[in-house]
């Protein structure tokens, strides 16, 4: 069955959203499969930015999308988002899952006020309500998107009844423009877009059509497998593409999974390779580096192949998407860390216990950097990887020989024309459409 699964291998902002685009061109379907609005995509194409909280990027080549019961969804996002796409010309094709979890007002409020309830052990987490809709689809006071299309109005006031007396009575504080009736009159104008969507993406591949999974966040902040507690509140690993949509896991045919030449993280939580000063301020200024969901800069470290390694087998990607590779042109040497030493020992592997992972002290091999090249990125990325920089080539071969995976794409800007598809070395399968 032809699918794939694009994942992230980081802190999330890897690029995913870019290579979401470019690949989307060779697939039918696209669906996401975790996260909610918390995801922040980029795509530009020529002089315009698409940016996308929960509508998967393939939207903007016009893809049939779908939303899958693994995602938590804020209707009044999605409207937005569909409005604005049809506001440029472009009609979402979308099929949402009956029985994702609804986020309404309620866990946007009660995100806020659990992280200030937190202090300083606060998440920094997005504030769009997203750990609050996963904690209450756990817990079983949740709202799915078929309760409230249908009305079980048992549940509807018990949820609110529950969510009322958690914000007056727990953070003292009091309940403001929590209208469910809006959400309500959102999703009954989106009825016909709204199904069975485990059926509906078993079926298309059954037909022979392709479906690209879209991961958003990215491995470190799985719930189960990232630097916990610091993490985000779902399963972002390939794994979660089968539960998140309800197709089975024989299904998923390939992984690739993206990272960017160096990392980033937004939030609290430890980050062993992050750097401080005037190399880190270039990264974060060459980079654009800053939040497209909240506009916060990120913090920006070495590339570590300790965690990449880690991620990859967790998702059991061969097939590698490196990005953002042109924003380290001009520093030298570079550093990529190769082990952890932690109380006088080396390893390679991430520890468990957070405060373990910020007591680890990086081992780094020095690589020599490159020199801004005469001919533009998109010139080169039309060249193929023999124009680039030798110094540029060994650090991706260095990368390709730690992993033992394949760099299929490389991304050297934002453009769609900035990528190098390295046919050779993606599943064969994607390239014969
Ligand atoms: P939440 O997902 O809003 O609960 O936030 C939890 C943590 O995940 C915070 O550190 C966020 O900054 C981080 N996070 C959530 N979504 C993304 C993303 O799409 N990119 C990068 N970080 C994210
Ligand atoms: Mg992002």
């Amino acid at each position: 069955m032809d699918s794939l699964v694009v994942i992230g291998l980081q802190w999330g902002d890897e690029g995913k959203g870019k290579i979401i685009d470019v690949l989307s061109e060779k697939f039918d379907i696209v669906a996401r499969f975790q996260g909610g609005s918390n995801a922040g995509h980029t795509i530009k194409i020529g002089e315009v930015t698409h940016k996308f909280r929960l509508l998967p990027s393939g939207a903007v080549r016009g893809r049939k999308v779908v939303i899958g019961n693994g995602v938590v969804v804020d209707p009044i996002v999605l409207n937005n988002e569909i409005e604005e796409l049809k506001k440029q010309g472009i009609d979402v094709n979308i099929l949402i899952s009956e029985r994702a979890q609804v986020i309404t007002p309620f866990h946007v409020m009660l995100d806020g006020l659990q992280e200030k309830f937190k202090g300083r052990s606060k998440v920094g987490t997005t504030r769009r309500g997203i750990g609050p809709a996963y904690s209450d689809k756990i817990t079983r006071v949740g709202l799915r998107i078929c309760d409230l299309l249908d009305r079980d109005e048992n549940l509807i006031e018990f949820f609110e009844r529950f969510q009322t007396a958690r914000i007056e009575k727990l953070y003292q504080s009091h309940v403001s423009n929590a209208d469910l009736e809006n959400i309500i009159r959102i999703l009954n104008d989106l009825r016909p877009n709204i199904g069975d969507c485990g059926r509906y993406l078993y079926d298309a591949l059954k037909k022979g059509k392709r479906i690209l999974f879209e991961g958003a966040q990215g491995t470190l902040l799985d719930i189960d497998h990232g630097t916990y507690p610091y993490v985000t509140s779902s399963n972002c690993i390939s794994a979660a593409a089968s539960t998140g949509t309800g197709i089975p896991p024989f299904a998923i045919r390939d992984v690739i999974g993206v990272f960017k030449a160096y990392l980033t993280r937004v939030g609290e939580g430890p980050f062993p390779t992050e750097i401080s000063g005037p190399v880190g301020e270039r990264i974060q200024t060459h980079g654009r580096e800053f939040g497209t969901v909240t506009g916060r800069s990120r913090r920006c470290g070495w590339l570590d192949l300790v965690a990449l390694k880690y991620a990859i087998r967790l998702n059991g990607a061969k097939y590698l998407a490196l990005t953002k590779l042109d924003v380290l042109t001009g520093i030298n040497p570079l550093r990529v860390c190769v082990k952890y030493r932690l109380d006088g020992t080396n390893t390679d592997n991430i520890p468990a216990f957070a405060q373990d992972m910020s007591r680890v002290k990086p081992v780094y091999k020095e690589l020599p950097g490159w020199e801004k090249p005469a001919k533009s990125w998109e010139i080169l990325a039309s060249e193929g990887i023999q124009s680039l920089p030798e110094e540029m080539r060994r650090y991706i071969e260095f990368i390709e020989k730690e992993t033992d995976c394949m760099i299929s794409i490389i991304s050297l800007g934002p453009d769609r024309d900035e990528t190098m598809i390295i046919r050779n070395k993606m599943p064969s399968w994607i390239n014969d459409v």
